[in-house]
């Protein structure tokens, strides 16, 4: 059974930031997959070496794009990316190191940190997003949007 099913729920109706998303998502329904198969290490090891870069290359993007568009809650939201990101690669040192199992406490932990992290700043920024695509041409300032 997958520790998470993409639903409407996490959807925040800008398809990039929803693709990117999901494939998030369904990395962490193999890991979760792979653990419960009892897949050697090696497997695990390369599933969590992609999460972490593909949560990088995500992190990344959405950062240059709230600069591109002047988003105004990008220092806080480029904070939590941070965080994030130091905790999961914690977990994959950890884990690389034999200190950790990849237990279901660990992907349930990972599994909160992102559909947190989707419903709160992510929905935030998708709404800024799609108010800047519907917006009135007089708007300047991205700060009224
Ligand atoms: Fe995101
Ligand atoms: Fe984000």
């Amino acid at each position: 059974m997958a520790v998470m099913k993409w639903c409407d729920e996490f959807t925040v109706d800008v398809s990039w930031l929803d693709e990117e998303h999901g494939k998030m998502f369904d990395l962490l329904n193999e890991i979760h997959a792979g653990v419960q198969a009892g897949e050697k290490h090696f497997r695990l090891h390369y599933l969590l070496d992609r999460l972490v870069s593909c949560t990088e290359s995500h992190f990344a993007e959405e950062e240059q794009k709230m600069l591109q568009l002047g988003y105004p809650n990008y220092e806080n939201h480029r904070l939590q990316h941070k965080v994030l990101l130091n905790e999961i690669r914690l977990l994959q040192t950890a884990y690389r190191e034999d200190y950790v199992s990849l237990c279901s406490e660990a992907l349930a932990h990972m599994k909160s940190w992102l559909t947190n992290h989707i419903a709160g700043m992510d929905a935030h920024l998708a709404r800024f997003v799609k108010r800047l695509q519907d917006r009135d041409p007089n708007t300047n300032d991205p700060a009224d949007l």
